[in-house]
């Protein structure tokens, strides 16, 4: 039995605040880890892969998920010959938030996940929160040989009973493993880095290479703080101070999950065609996220080895849309890179889930899902560069692969007046998992889009849609099936986005419980999760205020 984290206790305070305006609500509820559950068995194998059903209805087909039981935020991502290894924040006794341990998957194409044993698992001592992996291929650690070099994992330990440090002390941890990432050991001088006085809300180390220096760089936070803290280490085990990174962006709640990248600029960037590269601070946060509850923003700027310097950032205090957010959706949450990833471009894994409401949303036996893997490039966009998000490469292809390669495609005019008309799509665009590529061309239509998972007559579905005059893309899951669970399921979410040519394009990954929507010559993304009925599953286009034209093409991925 483990006792409530306090790493979590800034929620309930922020909630209880908002408790003046809004009765205190499910959503608000502090994480029910007070009561000891049963173990359940929790050792799947590839050959029973759950797949969505009637009884299992938002079972994704093409994310990754427990077969049983809670997860949150990736750990841990990892590519070792051919195989990608994602860890990651897992309760292996219960479907909500506790006991928190490392859950273990590997894919070859970033699609496919194989669910392994538990890699760490919490004790009353410990529990293991977030953190990452590098491959420490020189065996800087020692921990390893030359010949057969160990697998490095730093994670947070955050104490319990009879633990290293205080109960509730959060301090950075070092564990790893001799077998390609099958069994770990912990280091037996943990905690390596702690900060003096201790604190609670000490977390989330993610490692970056700093090659000029030949350095380890580890970003961590003082989350309730809102300060991103650098060290760095040439053996992974001694860990000096660099500098704080604080005092910008959006500051509404908790600072989590930083990562540090250098990132190539898109088409060269310098006048003469050079490359250009500059660094990127991803940081999650939560509350206080663009879309309400847990969000995700950046910056970008330089770093001299030391210092981490943010150009053109936000003020603290400014409107969260002055802020750069790498998705407008409600569901998209502590996401960092895979480490050595092949392609060239950053390669991020995201938890799909608010905190807002994650503990509350209704499947069973398992409970949280990880987004698709996206691809990040850093492009001049208006007076700054930003990140555009696209579905990662290998996991596209492996999507194209499903379907045989088969796309359905259809143009049409949709036809609208004050009321929306809707065209339905038929039996080829009706797949609960589908890819769609969309060319939406509002026209002189004040709203146009696709319903998805819809009733026949469009009543019901999850709406995408663009409206021409506020220039917004908008995903509306208001109808779009059960939401009763939680008064902080935020209806819809938005973000503007300029037409080109008169038109948007869009990418979109239709899984059972969730939309991802990217626009392939733009800078947003919206991830939402929904709870569709199974029965519906429609597609329809439909247009408001005028006649609009929608370009639509579907690789179907699964039923
Ligand atoms: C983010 C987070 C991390 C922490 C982990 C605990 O969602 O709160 O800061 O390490 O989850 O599960």
């Amino acid at each position: 039995m483990f006792f409530q984290n306090p790493a979590k206790t800034f929620r309930p305070a922020l909630c209880a605040a908002a408790a003046v305006v809004v009765a205190l609500t499910a959503g608000c509820t502090a994480p029910d880890v007070s009561t000891p559950q049963p173990p359940t068995p929790d050792t799947p194998s590839a050959a029973s892969a759950a797949a969505p059903s009637a009884g299992d209805p938002w079972r994704p087909a093409v994310h990754l998920s427990a077969e049983r039981n809670w997860i949150n935020d990736p750990n841990g991502l990892v590519y070792e010959n051919g195989t990608y290894h994602a860890f990651y924040q897992h309760n292996p006794h219960g479907n909500s938030w506790g006991n928190m341990s490392w859950g273990h998957s590997t894919s070859t194409d970033l699609v496919h996940w194989t669910q392994q044993p538990v890699a760490m698992e919490a004790s009353e001592a410990e529990e293991i929160f977030s953190g990452s992996i590098v491959l420490d291929k020189d065996n800087a650690s020692g921990l390893g040989s030359a010949g057969d070099p160990p697998m490095v994992a730093l994670y947070t330990s955050a104490y319990g009973k009879g633990g290293a440090r205080p109960a509730g002390i959060q301090a950075q941890s070092l564990a790893y493993s001799l077998d390609h990432g099958k069994s770990w050991q912990k280091y037996k001088g943990n905690p390596v880095l702690d900060l003096a006085p201790s604190s609670k809300n000490f977390r989330d180390p993610k490692l970056t290479w700093y090659e000029p220096g030949k350095y380890w760089v580890m970003t961590t936070v003082v989350a309730d703080a809102q300060v991103v803290k650098l060290f760095k280490s040439t053996d992974l085990l001694h860990w000096e101070f660099l500098s704080d990174f604080s005092g910008v962006g959006a500051q509404g709640g908790l600072w989590e999950v930083p990562e540090l990248l250098q990132m190539d600029v898109a088409g060269g960037g310098n006048d003469n065609g050079s490359g250009l590269k500059k660094w990127v601070m991803l940081l999650s946060i939560n509350p206080g996220g663009i879309a309400g509850g847990s969000g995700m923003q950046y910056f970008v700027g330089e770093f001299d080895g030391r210092k981490f310097t943010a150009e053109n950032a936000a003020a603290p205090g400014a409107p969260l849309s002055d802020s750069q957010w790498l998705d407008y959706g409600a569901d998209f949450y502590a996401a960092n890179s895979i480490n050595g990833a092949p392609g060239g471009k950053p390669v991020l894994l995201g938890w799909m889930g608010n905190w807002d409401y994650a503990q509350h949303v209704p499947t069973t036996p398992w409970r949280g899902a990880m987004a698709v893997p996206r691809e990040l490039e850093l492009v001049r966009d208006g007076g700054r560069y930003a990140l555009r998000s696209g579905i990662a490469g290998a996991a596209a292809e492996a999507l194209g692969r499903a379907a045989g390669g088969e796309v359905r495609r259809k143009d049409l005019t949709v036809a609208g007046s004050a009321e929306p008309g809707f065209e339905p799509l038929g039996g080829d665009f009706s797949a609960r998992t589908q890819l769609l590529d969309v060319e939406l061309e509002p026209g002189e239509a004040s709203e146009a889009g696709l319903v998805l998972r819809g009733s026949a007559d469009g009543k019901r579905g999850l709406r995408i849609s663009y409206e021409r005059g506020t220039g917004t893309l908008k995903v509306d899951r208001s109808e779009a099936g059960t939401s009763n669970f939680s008064p902080l399921f935020s209806p819809y979410h938005q973000a503007r986005v300029p037409l080109k040519d008169g038109k948007v394009r869009l990418r979109i990954l239709l899984d059972s419980s969730s939309v991802e929507v990217f626009t392939p010559e733009g800078t947003v993304a919206i991830t939402d999760a929904f709870y569709p009925a199974w029965d519906d599953t429609e597609t329809l286009a439909f247009s408001r205020g005028g006649r609009a034209k929608v370009t639509i093409a579907s690789t179907r991925v699964a039923s």
